[in-house]
C-alpha cells in the first residue's frame, strides 16, 4: 500500500512573515492527518529554515524547489544537497516544468540533480509532463518516457526507490485546466508500467506517483481516487491554508 502524499509548491511566493503564518496554519490543521498522509511544503530557499522551524512540531516536512548537483565550491548562487539537509529539508523538487521551460534545464542536468540529491540523503520529487502541443500531437507517452528514463538514468533500483514522480502536464499548471482523473490515471498507469520495465514490479508498485496541475479542493478526491494517483503536487492552492488543508483531508 502506497501512503498518500500531498506536497505544496509555493514557487516564488510569500515573504518572511507570510511564509511563517502559512506554515503555522498548516501545522495546526494537519494533526489528524499525521499518521496517514505524507505531507510537505516547498517554500522559497530563503524561507526554508524559518518554515522548517514553524513546522517542527508537526509531521509536515520541508522540501526545496530545486537543488544543485555539486557538493560545494565555486557555483555562485547555487545550493547543495548537504546545505538543504543541514537546515532540515527532506525533499527537493527536480525538473519542475518551470525550470525545464522557463529556466531551460535539460534532462541531463535534472538527472545530475536527482542523483546528487539521493547521494546527499534527500528524497527527490522528479517532475515530468508534456506541453499542450505535445499532447495534441499524441506525444504524451513519448515525452513522459524521455523525462522518466533520462531523469533516473544510472540509478539502481535501490537508489530509484528514494524518488517520487510527479506527473504534471504543463498545460494544466497554473491554468485552472486540470487533467481529468481518467487522463491523469492513464499517464500514471503508463509511468508505473514503464518503471516495471526499467526496474521491476516491486519498485513500480512501491514508488509514489503524484499528479500536479491545478489540483484544488474540488478535484482532489476524484484525482486521488484513481488507482495509480498516490497524491498531489499542489501549486496555487497550497498558498491558501484552507485549500491545502482541504486537499490533505481528501487524501485521508
Ligand atoms: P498549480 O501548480 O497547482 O498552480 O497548477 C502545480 C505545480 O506547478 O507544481
Amino acid at each position: 500500500m502506497r501512503k498518500p502524499f500531498v506536497a505544496g509548491n509555493w514557487k516564488m511566493n510569500t515573504n518572511s512573515s507570510s511564509s511563517i503564518e502559512l506554515a503555522e496554519r498548516i501545522a495546526s490543521g494537519t494533526m489528524e492527518a499525521s499518521g496517514s498522509v505524507t505531507m510537505t511544503v516547498c517554500p522559497p530557499f530563503v524561507y526554508l529554515q524559518s518554515v522548517a522551524q514553524a513546522l517542527s512540531t508537526s509531521s509536515v516536512g520541508v522540501g526545496a524547489q530545486d537543488v544543485y548537483y555539486e557538493a560545494k565550491g565555486a557555483f555562485t548562487g547555487e545550493i547543495s544537497p548537504s546545505m538543504l539537509k543541514d537546515i532540515g529539508c527532506t525533499y527537493c523538487l527536480c525538473g519542475h516544468s518551470e525550470r525545464r521551460h522557463v529556466i531551460g534545464e535539460t534532462d541531463e542536468l535534472i538527472n545530475k540533480k536527482v542523483t546528487a540529491a539521493i547521494a546527499g540523503g534527500l528524497l527527490p520529487i522528479l517532475c515530468v509532463g508534456e506541453l499542450l502541443a505535445e499532447r495534441e500531437a499524441s506525444q504524451t507517452n513519448g515525452v513522459v518516457t524521455r523525462h522518466v528514463k533520462n531523469g533516473l538514468a544510472g540509478l539502481s533500483a535501490e537508489k530509484a526507490s528514494a524518488v517520487t514522480i510527479a506527473y504534471e502536464p504543463v498545460w494544466a499548471i497554473g491554468t485552472g485546466l486540470t487533467a481529468t482523473p481518467q487522463q491523469a490515471q492513464d499517464v500514471h498507469d503508463f509511468i508505473r508500467k514503464l518503471l516495471a520495465q526499467m526496474y521491476d514490479d516491486k519498485l513500480a508498485e512501491e514508488i509514489r506517483i503524484l499528479y500536479g496541475g491545478s489540483a484544488k479542493p474540488n478535484n482532489a478526491a476524484d484525482l486521488m481516487g484513481q488507482p495509480d494517483i498516490d497524491g498531489l503536487l499542489v501549486g496555487g492552492a497550497s498558498l491558501k491554508a484552507d485549500d491545502f488543508l482541504a486537499i490533505i483531508q481528501a487524501a485521508m
